[in-house]
């Protein structure tokens, strides 16, 4: 695990998932998040940003700004998933109200930002479709080429997709966004369903939070209930966007490959599959292992304060 901070903007569609991942960033040393910027996605903007605002407001890091993004995606119709996430996209887990109203605009922010902020300093943690990314790549490619790194959740590579056969929701929410942004030569990590579905809390890893009396673990612990609840009989729950953080903390926990990845356009069965494509396909690092207890561990150590 590198000692350097990583200093970062989130680019989410909270979601229960979404906000387990925002409340390891706020409690790790090892990351200095700049901003948030909300995309519509596992539900609608207005409430993808508000509940930005909420998560913040339990954490007492106001301080940090939200950024309204994109309300659809680029060219298609998006899904929701209120079956998962509920219809305030927090599972009904209490958060208190946003302490000060969002900004407008994320990719206009995301692009002064990154022409006022050093070259390369800055990384990108992508936790929902990816229409922000890929409206700055298209209106500031000058300011998108000056990201360090871009992390995201999404995808299936030999894992079944949760959308269509072979397709994952935040790729398949927004296809286009997702192969302009993964063509544009950004040095980009890519999370997919084949690691996030081995990093699955469990009923007594949650009562573990609990325990702890850590609001930011109690809080974890709330939103993985619902999520639970959200998908009856289950043992287990895959913590798909947590693995960003994740993976940006601590690197050696993960098993990456280069693979040259096409996103599916054409089909109408499946779009927003992934495919490896030798000839069409852009080369992204891929991660395909991890060490899923020690994800497990480090995750539940940085919700408790550790
Ligand atoms: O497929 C999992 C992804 O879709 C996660 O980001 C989850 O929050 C939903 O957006
Ligand atoms: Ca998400």
């Amino acid at each position: 695990m590198s000692d350097a901070v990583i200093r970062a903007v989130i680019d989410t569609d909270p979601g229960l998932d979404d906000a387990v991942a925002i409340l390891h960033a706020l409690s790790s040393p090892a990351f200095d998040i700049v901003g948030i910027m909300t995309v519509a996605g596992n539900i609608g903007i207005d409430v993808t940003t508000r509940n930005a605002g909420r998560i913040l407001a339990h954490a007492r890091r106001s301080d940090i700004p939200v950024v309204a993004g994109s309300a659809a995606p680029l060219s298609r119709a998006g899904f929701d998933t209120i079956d998962i996430h509920g219809d305030d996209g927090l599972g009904g887990v209490s958060f208190p109200e946003p302490a000060v109203p969002p900004h407008a605009d994320a990719v206009e922010w995301l692009a002064d930002l990154l022409l006022r902020e050093s070259a390369m300093s800055l990384t990108i943690l992508a936790l929902g479709p990816l229409t922000n990314i890929a409206r700055l790549v298209l209106d500031h490619p000058e300011a998108a080429a000056r990201m360090a790194r871009l992390i995201v959740m999404g995808g299936a590579i030999d894992e079944p997709g949760n959308v269509g056969p072979r397709s994952e929701f935040n790729i398949a929410a927004d296809p286009e966004a997702a192969d302009i942004v993964f063509r544009a030569g950004i040095a980009t990590v890519l999370v997919p369903l084949d690691v996030t579905r081995k990093v699955r809390a469990s009923r007594s890893w949650t009562a573990g939070l609990r325990e702890t009396g850590v609001p930011a673990a109690v809080a974890s612990a709330d939103l993985v209930d619902a999520y639970f609840q959200s998908s009856s009989g289950r043992e287990s729950r895959p913590l798909h966007d947590p693995c960003v953080m994740l993976y940006a903390e601590s690197p050696a926990l993960f098993t990456l490959e280069r693979l040259p990845i096409a996103v599916e356009l054409e089909t109408d069965d499946d779009v927003g599959a992934l495919v490896i494509d030798d000839k069409d396909g852009v080369l992204l690092d891929v991660t395909m292992k991890v060490d899923a207890d020690a994800a497990l561990g480090l995750l539940a150590r940085r919700l408790s304060g550790g």
